[in-house]
């Protein structure tokens, strides 16, 4: 077992509420891409409080080259597994590509994903999700919003690269941001944006903030599992750490992941971005 843990393990279901309440309190939570019923029974016991199945699968299981060509019925089946292993995280599932690019086929999907065992949806984009976040908060669907570095829109953004940069980009953000939680969005998820900015948008927003190559200063962080478990093809982003290091098994990196974010070791200066 991982030695210099401070790690508590939750007994209780984690919940939107809980999340707010860590948030109020300047707790920081953890948050772990997951796809499958085993490694979620590892993520339990090292107290990864939400799961995200993220559309990476499509990359990292799938073998694809981006996250485009995932399914909604990907994503149920993934959902579905991960939720049959799970005993407490709040589980967070992706809606893919083009799966909510209007109000009512969001719906629709966003419903599968529920009763496949999402706690929460997860859509990427700006100002133009407002009438979507704001059908399926109504409908009683919790929403992420993930903006910055949007996966989904690659082609169009020129490839993966660090977004709010300069001060209109960064103003942009964070306008979209409070529009996107004035229509319903109950977190939100920035992606490889400079430090400063990922600071300044956890202070503002009134919601929980997951960070992803957004700074130390968000409420929460995420990476995606393979990453931080070194086994990653390619180079892996200048915001990933591998913590499945000095001999750990798969559970204790998860424990270290989750010791260094509560801690405030995990991301460190050479994890983040500047303007
Ligand atoms: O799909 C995913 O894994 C994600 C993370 C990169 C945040 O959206």
């Amino acid at each position: 077992m991982y030695s210099d843990t401070t790690v508590n393990k939750p007994t209780r279901p984690i919940t939107l509420s809980k999340l707010q309440q860590m948030k109020r309190n300047g707790e920081k939570f953890t948050c772990l891409t997951c796809y499958d019923a085993t490694f979620t029974h590892a993520m339990n016991n090292a107290g990864v409080e939400t799961i995200l199945v993220g559309d990476s699968l499509g990359m990292v299981v799938q073998g694809q080259d981006s996250t485009l060509p995932v399914s909604i019925d990907d994503m149920c089946y993934h959902t579905a597994a991960v939720k049959r292993g799970n005993s407490h995280a709040f589980i967070m599932t992706d809606m893919p590509f083009m799966s909510y690019s209007t109000p009512t086929q969001a719906l629709d999907n966003a419903a599968k994903l529920m009763q496949a065992g999402a706690n929460m949806v997860k859509l990427e984009g700006g100002s133009w999700l407002s009438d979507t976040i704001r059908l399926l908060s109504e409908r009683g669907i919790p929403v992420c919003a993930h903006l910055g570095l949007t996966p989904q829109a690659v082609h169009k953004l020129g490839g993966y690269k660090v977004q709010g940069k300069d001060k209109a980009a960064a103003d942009l953000i964070l306008k979209e941001s409070l529009e996107l939680v004035s229509a319903g969005a109950d977190i939100l998820l920035y992606e490889c944006i400079p430090s400063e900015l990922g600071k300044s948008l956890t202070e503002t927003v009134p919601v929980p903030v997951i960070g992803i190559g957004a700074g130390a200063d968000t409420d929460a962080q995420v990476l995606v599992m393979h990453d931080m478990l070194g086994i990653n093809i390619g180079r892996p982003a200048k915001f990933v750490k591998n913590f499945l290091t000095n001999g750990r098994t798969i559970e204790d990196a998860f424990t270290a992941y989750v010791t260094e974010v509560k801690n405030g070791t995990f991301p460190a200066a050479e994890h983040t971005f500047d303007a």
